[in-house]
C-alpha cells in the first residue's frame, strides 16, 4: 500500500501541479487546503467571507478553522492523499499526524527552490476556472490561447493573491514558517528533499522513484 503524501514547499514550488500528474499517474486524491478554502470564498459562505481578507493579505487562516475544514473534507478510510497546503507551520504538522493521519503511513516531499525565482512563475500563473489544470503564461501556456487543454473550457483565471505585493507577503510567511517544519520531519525521518528546479517531468520522476 503507498503513502499518504504530504507536499510542503513555497507558493509557486510546483505542487499543484505535481498533485495533478499524481492524480493521473497514480490514482491519488488531492486534497488543497487552498483550494477548499477558495471554493468557500467563492461560496460567499460565512467561512468564505470571514477568510478573504487574510488570504487576499497572504496570511495564514488560523490553524484550527483549516484543520476543521480539512476534517470535513477527507476520508482516510476510502482515498490515498496528497495534503497539499497543510501542514503550513508545525503545529499543523502535530495536527496532521495526531488528528487526522494516526496509524496512516506517510511521506513527506519538501519542494526545495530558490525564492527569488518564485514570483515571476505566481505572477505569470492561470488556472482553468471549470476543471483547475493549471498554466504559466511563460513555460506551459495552454495550446490555444485563453482555452484549456483538458476541458475545452474558456475561463483560465489568475489568483487574486497572486498579484506582486501579496506574493512578496506569501514567500515571507512561507520562509518564517518551513524551518521548524523541516525540523520536525527531519526527526521524524520521512522526509524526502525534491529539487523543484526540474521541469515538471524530471520533477514528477522524483517523486514517483520515492514514493
Ligand atoms: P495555496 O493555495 O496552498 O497556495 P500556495 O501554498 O501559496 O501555493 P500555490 O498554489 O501558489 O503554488 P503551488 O506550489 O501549488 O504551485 P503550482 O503548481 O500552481 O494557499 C493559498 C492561501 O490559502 C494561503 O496563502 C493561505 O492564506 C491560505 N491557506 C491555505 N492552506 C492553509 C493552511 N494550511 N493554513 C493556513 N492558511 C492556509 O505552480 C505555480 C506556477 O509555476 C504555475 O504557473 C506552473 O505552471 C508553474 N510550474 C509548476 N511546476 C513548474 C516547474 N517544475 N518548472 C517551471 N514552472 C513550473
Ligand atoms: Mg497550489
Amino acid at each position: 500500500m503507498r503513502p499518504q503524501v504530504i507536499f510542503l514547499g513555497a507558493p509557486g514550488s510546483g505542487k499543484g501541479t505535481q498533485a495533478s500528474r499524481l492524480v493521473e499517474g497514480l490514482g491519488y486524491s488531492h486534497i488543497s487546503t487552498g483550494d477548499l478554502l477558495r471554493k468557500e470564498m467563492a461560496k460567499k459562505s460565512a467561512l468564505g467571507n470571514r477568510v478573504s481578507t487574510i488570504i487576499n493579505e497572504g496570511k495564514l487562516v488560523d490553524d484550527q478553522t483549516v484543520l476543521d475544514l480539512l476534517k470535513a473534507n477527507c476520508d482516510l478510510v476510502k482515498n490515498q492523499y496528497i495534503f497539499d497546503g497543510f501542514p503550513r507551520n508545525e503545529e499543523q504538522a502535530k495536527m496532521l499526524d495526531g488528528q487526522i493521519l494516526g496509524n496512516h503511513k506517510s511521506k513527506v516531499f519538501y519542494f526545495d527552490i530558490d525564492l527569488g525565482d518564485l514570483a515571476e512563475r505566481l505572477i505569470n500563473r492561470r488556472t482553468c476556472k471549470d476543471c483547475g489544470q493549471i498554466y504559466n503564461m511563460l513555460s506551459r501556456p495552454p495550446k490555444s490561447a485563453g482555452v484549456c487543454d483538458v476541458c475545452g473550457g474558456k475561463n483560465l483565471i489568475q489568483r487574486r493573491d497572486d498579484d506582486a505585493a501579496t506574493v512578496k507577503n506569501r514567500l515571507k510567511v512561507f520562509e518564517d514558517t518551513i524551518g521548524p517544519m523541516l525540523s520536525y520531519y527531519k526527526k521524524k525521518g520521512n522526509l524526502v528533499t525534491l529539487d523543484a528546479t526540474k521541469d515538471v517531468e524530471q520533477l514528477y520522476g522524483a517523486l514517483k522513484n520515492n514514493l
